[in-house]
């Protein structure tokens, strides 16, 4: 190989080789976190005499200007700056010079690494709790307008017992609640300080590591420096509560898919969340509940993967740490849109009452009712009841009837030991009535949904 291919060639690795090593293309998405945790380590320095009081305030107004300079679009990032850490602090020197290589004084970028994207996830957790009180918002509305909205409550997606809408949607209000509560939880836990942790053992200068962590809202800063340089749990956290909310966003979706099918037509959505198919002109297909859920897989990759990153990795600082951004920034954007849009396609729907009640009509719903009846008012053991029921069932069968629309005669005519059974219990097989005969704390009741309702409306109030 000539002299000049030689060099061609190691300039091309070399190339490929910065590239594989730099960070900078993705966690230039951390630039204001970076310039927040170098305004309050500039301050820090300043305030143990450190730097000067002068240098600090030169810094803090050359990092505002950096900041800006990418706000606008200016600043150039390069790849000869492996990071967003890097690229800031040689940009910070050019601007106002001495002063700037002063910044970096007792600390490293493992900790300031672990603190932007800390205070990243923190930021985050916050605003994703924000939209999920926007969504439960939603689902109390919907819910207080469909309390005495029947449907068929369902196992094994077979009809069970009548509910009402409301309590079901209710339903998706307590999860995403809890939600929001395993959000905060890892807020509280997580929110604290690896700055000043430096590379992994602490420094020798006389810094001030409550103070950093008071200026960038931590509660404390944390306690081992070699565990914080290594510590990736905060981010795993925020990656499993995303996971867990898409689970939920995806479990609604999935019922939204079934209910505006042809086989359900339990509610109508928007035409801006449906599509139509290229070839059937007659369709209206739930794309966008299906990306919802579809959505939820790549999510739950993302923790999967930074799970598999860490498992093996030695104390303290590895690069293989460098793999936990891209995910983390990519569940965080599936997760803002998914919310948002759940939010527009459940407002938007159209609930079709009609379609619910009718459907309360098959399969008997009541049937439990009936052996419930036999159990409290006969004091008949209850497999004794479950049998006659069957007989019921049997016979509403054969009048191609369901158990609700039995009149008291053929009730009766059933088996011979329902034959002098009270009239009461036709009230009893009534939907609503067995609606609302659940009203034990938690049911299905329209005032027990109520209950629910405002439990969860005055929660609302105190978060
Ligand atoms: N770009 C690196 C990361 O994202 C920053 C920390 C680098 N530290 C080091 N010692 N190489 O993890």
């Amino acid at each position: 190989m000539s002299k000049e291919n030689n060099q061609i060639l190691k300039n091309t690795n070399a190339k490929i080789l910065d590239e594989f090593n730099a960070s900078i293309m993705f966690d230039k998405e951390l630039y204001s976190q970076d310039i927040k945790g170098s305004i309050a380590h500039s301050k820090m320095l300043a305030f143990q005499g450190i730097i000067s009081f002068d240098e600090q305030q030169q810094i803090e107004e050359g990092l505002l200007k950096v900041k800006l300079e990418i706000e606008n679009g200016e600043f150039k990032f390069s790849l000869k700056y492996e990071d967003i850490h890097m690229a800031v602090e040689n940009r910070l020197t050019e601007i106002i010079g001495e002063a700037g290589k002063k910044l970096h004084t007792a600390r490293s970028r493992n900790d300031q690494v672990c603190t932007d994207f800390s205070l990243y996830v923190q930021e985050k957790t916050k605003s994703i709790q924000n939209q999920i009180k926007d969504l439960i918002s939603t689902f109390l509305d919907i819910s207080s307008k469909h309390t005495t909205t029947l449907m068929p409550g369902m196992t094994h997606l077979q009809h069970a017992q009548p509910i009402n809408f409301g309590y079901h949607m209710m339903a998706y209000a307590n999860m995403f609640k809890r939600d929001f509560e395993r959000f905060s939880s890892s807020y509280e836990r997580n929110n604290y300080s690896p700055l000043g942790s430096a590379a992994l053992a602490g420094t020798p200068h006389n810094i001030d590591r409550f103070k950093t962590a008071e200026f960038l809202g931590f509660t404390a800063p944390t306690q081992n420096a070699m565990d914080s340089v290594s510590n990736r749990d905060f981010a795993l956290e925020l990656l499993f509560n995303i996971s867990t909310t898409m689970m939920h966003i995806s479990r609604i979706s999935e019922e939204l898919i079934l209910w505006s099918s042809y086989e359900f037509q339990f509610v109508r959505m928007s035409d801006e969340y449906a599509t139509t198919s290229s070839i059937m002109p007659q369709k209206k297909n739930p794309d966008v509940p299906e990306l919802l859920r579809g959505k939820t897989g790549r999510v739950y990759g993302n923790l999967i993967s930074l799970l598999t990153v860490m498992k093996g990795l030695p104390l303290a600082y590895n690069k293989d740490t460098q793999e936990d951004k891209e995910g983390v920034f990519d569940s965080v954007k599936t997760i803002e849109i998914s919310i948002s849009i759940l939010n527009e396609v459940i407002k938007t729907m159209i609930v079709n009452v009609d379609k619910m009640e009718k459907a309360c009509k098959i399969g008997h719903l009541t049937a439990t009712d009936l052996a419930d009846y036999l159990v409290q008012k006969q004091n008949m053991p209850f497999r004794t009841a479950y049998y006659l029921t069957k007989d019921v069932v049997s016979k509403a069968n054969s009048l191609n009837k369901d158990i609700s629309e039995l009149n008291i005669d053929e009730i009766r005519s059933s088996n011979d030991e329902l034959k002098n059974i009270n009239e009461e219990i036709v009230s009893y097989l009534n939907l609503k009535n067995s609606m609302n005969s659940r009203n034990s704390f938690g049911g299905t009741s329209t005032y027990q949904t109520q209950i629910q309702i405002e439990n969860i409306k005055n929660w609302l109030q105190t978060i």
